[in-house]
């Protein structure tokens, strides 16, 4: 069966390999475990709530209409909470568009979304439609995602995939690829340029790269092996961020409490300024994961 719908989640598994899967739960369209050939890719976290009460923590959250908290009084975005609605809202499940690659599909609009949500981003006077595709090939995983506003009012949003990387040891994990790259600090609350060829990890790490050129792929590399490569479609920033150890202490969901040594979040999105959208128009963004191969380094030369 290569499209399995159970209560709460949705299970793809590969045609040609049966240990290649993704699971989603319809909660948050939460991707929460991608295996190629047996490896679990995405890190889930053991104290991650799955029954609704709460975001997961980890896996592929959703994050729609803001990233973050907005700090903008004056902007619609701002009494909503961190990240957003999506990622806390029960999603539609659409069914299967193709037998192979396996992908299925998702919807989220307002009639799905929690009145009190609704209301706290402009009055709840905000039409939309967002259908998430997700599609597992082998070796590869891309989940895109398209917003339409179905209705009168002009509307602005973030969008981000949060995807959390399973890595065997962060202090042995590598990014490379995002030198020269402005970025802002979230931790130093500073924007520099990121100078660094290669990016590693020794203390909690928040920085959004902005507006990155789309011929760049992310690598995340691990004993000089290629674990996963990141590749975006029209979703300019990514978040790079490990709460390392003081900060997962402090999540109540996050655990094992060490289980920042095993996870990296690199995360595609359009967070460094909003999409805005008038009545009838779409976009669409995507992320395409793909697993090993080899290191590719890209300067701004190359
Ligand atoms: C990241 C942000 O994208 O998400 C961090 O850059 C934030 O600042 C993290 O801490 C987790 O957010 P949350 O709301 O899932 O705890």
């Amino acid at each position: 069966m290569p499209v399995e719908d159970n209560d709460s989640q949705v299970v793809l598994t590969h045609p040609e390999d049966n240990s290649t899967t993704v699971t989603i739960l319809k909660y948050g369209a939460n991707v929460l475990s991608w295996k190629n050939k047996g490896k679990e890719q995405l890190w889930l976290s053991e104290g991650a709530k799955v029954d609704g009460s709460k975001p997961v923590r980890g896996g592929i959250p959703l994050v729609f209409p803001v990233f973050g908290k907005q700090k903008d009084a004056n902007h619609p975005t701002f009494p909503l909470p961190q990240h957003g609605f999506a990622r806390s809202s029960e999603w539609e499940f659409l069914g299967q568009t193709s037998a192979n690659p396996p992908t299925v599909q998702f919807a989220l609009s307002p009639e799905q979304v929690s009145s009190e949500a609704l209301k706290l981003w402009g009055n709840g006077d905000y039409d939309f439609t967002l259908i998430l595709t997700v599609s597992l090939e082998l070796d590869k995983l891309t989940t895109e995602i398209e917003v339409e506003n179905a209705g009168e009012k002009e509307f602005e949003f973030n969008w981000l995939f949060h995807t959390y990387f399973r890595v065997p040891d962060i202090t042995d994990t590598l990014v490379n690829n995002l030198i020269d790259q402005k970025c802002f600090d979230q931790l130093l609350a500073e924007e520099y340029v990121e100078k660094s060829p290669i990016i590693s990890f020794h203390e909690e790490f928040d920085r959004i790269y902005k507006k990155v050129d789309y011929g760049k792929t992310f690598q995340i590399i691990e004993f000089g092996k290629v674990l996963i490569n990141v590749v975006r479609k029209n979703l300019p920033d990514a978040v790079v961020w490990n709460p390392w150890i003081k900060k997962s202490d402090g999540m109540a969901d996050f655990l094992p409490k060490n289980g920042y040594l095993n996870m990296l979040c690199v995360e595609p999105g359009n967070v460094s300024d909003f999409v805005k959208l008038q009545k009838g128009e779409k976009w669409t963004g995507a992320q395409i994961l793909t697993v090993g191969g080899e290191i590719k380094v890209q300067s701004n030369i190359y």
